[in-house]
């Protein structure tokens, strides 16, 4: 026998008419964390909509994997769709199948090789603009240096300079504001105040620059080249032959500037915090990074030896982690004796799930040796989950490590970054919570740890 809904118990501080909005905004990440204290699964009221939360890793997992095929993106991703195409991360379960067939190609080991030359050429270039005594807003810096790099490695070619001046310039008014439309009422959308225009205007002409340089790509035949865009323009389908149309690898390359640069410039911008904040953490980091990398270059080899570099950054990755994703059901599927029946909106935050204390002790302790193996002994699969899990998971999650193990390795094996006193970062909600502002002043590393 299972239980229906009404039997699911709802979150305390719910006020008539917006029910949960209120404390869903004022303090978004202490919320989605209180939510675990009630049950496993959690009914939120988002104005007149009832969200149920699925609060632990083992439900996260039902949702993402177990019953996977009875979910497509819900309510969060439809409101995301105007704004970014139909590519990967919002499309529905059929488009999704045949695009990720596609494109997991251009995501395999050997083009990862490729783009890591490309990472490192940029996190050096990074690295060699700084001076001693120099201060630097890390967030800021990481965020320029996450779109450049992810421009550089889409497009390499010559043709492709004005789409990495576009997506330069654009891609940070977009993401700026695409949070708040993805979750304003969709009126809002069409005031002619300045955010709203500022917006459209980068929109559009992300897509009309993007759309020529594929357009221009494609006639020269450049789907010979080694860059993100000629990989998916030369992607055919295994079965039907069928290659993706411009518009479809357009809006596949918007999805991924979205879905690849805040991420990582907000995991990196972290990351550096921490290191910087735990000296026997840091002073391990620099003995490995000096034994790895001789020459400065960090390439795709390197990336693998840099063991506890990884624990750094999954560390990093388990504090600071995505807010909040969703789903629809598209069939009744049970969940821990509730059946849960079709079109019930479904939320979990990983950022939650990875500071439940019944997985993690002192789960707010920023300690990379969590990640040795021994610690991880008996730890379920589920309990770390940074990049989702499921037909869902994040297509550049080794594109995003390799890019984050670089330029870790990169600026360390050179500089010390060093907090400007009188800061304490604070973060701000966005699809990973972000560090609002992390000033620091560039260190020359006078030699080698350990020397
Ligand atoms: C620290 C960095 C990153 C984190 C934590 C991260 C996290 C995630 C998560 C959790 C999802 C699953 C969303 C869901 O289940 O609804 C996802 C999807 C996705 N990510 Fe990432 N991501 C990162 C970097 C990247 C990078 C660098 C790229 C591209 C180069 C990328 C491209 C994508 C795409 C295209 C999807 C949609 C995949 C699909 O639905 O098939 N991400 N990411």
């Amino acid at each position: 026998m299972t239980a229906g809904l009404e039997t699911v118990p709802r979150a305390p501080g719910a006020l008539p008419l917006i029910g949960h909005v209120w404390p869903l905004w004022r303090d978004t990440l202490a919320f989605v964390k209180s939510l675990r204290q009630q049950g496993e699964l959690v009914r939120v009221d988002v104005g007149g909509m009832p969200i149920y939360f699925a609060t632990s890793a083992a439900y996260a997992h039902a949702v993402m994997v177990t019953h996977g095929t009875s979910f497509e993106k819900g309510r969060l991703f439809d409101r995301m769709r105007p704004l970014v195409g139909a590519g990967l991360a919002t499309a529905d379960s059929r488009t999704h199948r045949r695009h990720r067939r596609l494109m997991q190609p251009s995501f395999h080991r050997e083009r990862i090789a490729d783009y890591c030359a490309v990472i490192s050429g940029q996190a050096r270039t990074l690295t060699d603009s700084w001076q001693p005594g120099q201060q630097v807003a890390v967030e800021e810096v990481m965020g320029e240096f996450s779109v450049s790099t992810l421009a550089a490695t889409m497009f390499s070619a010559d043709i492709g300079r004005a789409a990495v001046d576009a997506v330069r310039r654009d891609v940070p008014v977009i993401l700026k504001n695409m949070l708040l439309r993805a979750v304003s009422p969709q009126f809002l959308d069409h005031l002619p105040i300045p955010p709203n225009r500022r917006f459209d205007a980068a929109a559009a002409n992300l897509r009309r620059v993007i759309d020529e340089v594929v357009a221009a790509t494609r006639r020269a035949g450049g789907a010979e080249g080694h860059d993100l865009l000629s990989t998916l323009l030369a992607a055919r389908d295994a079965d039907t032959g069928e290659a993706m149309t411009d518009t479809e690898v357009r809006d596949e390359l918007v999805t991924i500037l979205f879905a690849g640069t805040e991420t990582v410039a907000s995991t990196l911008s972290w990351a550096f915090h921490e290191i910087a904040r735990h000296p026997e953490v840091e002073k391990r980091l620099l003995a490995e990074i000096d034994s790895v990398v001789t020459d400065g270059a960090v390439g795709f080899e390197e990336v693998a030896r840099l063991t506890y570099t990884r624990q750094v950054l999954d560390e990093t990755l388990r504090l600071h982690g995505v807010t909040l994703l969703m789903r629809r059901a598209t069939a009744p599927v049970e969940l821990g004796g509730v059946t849960v029946p079709t079109g019930t909106e479904i939320a979990f935050s990983l950022y939650a799930v990875h500071q439940d204390p019944a997985l993690y002790p002192e789960p707010g302790r920023f300690d990379p040796d969590r990640w040795l193996p021994e610690n991880r002994e008996g730890m379920p699969r589920e309990a770390f989950v940074p990049f989702g899990s499921g037909s869902r998971q994040c297509i550049g999650d080794a594109f995003a490590r390799a890019e984050m193990t670089i330029t870790l390795a990169t600026v360390l094996s050179r500089w010390r970054l060093r907090p400007v006193p009188g800061h304490t970062p604070k973060d701000v909600v966005a699809a990973m919570p972000h560090p609002d502002h992390v000033p620091m002043t560039v260190t020359a590393r006078e030699a080698p740890e350990g020397a």
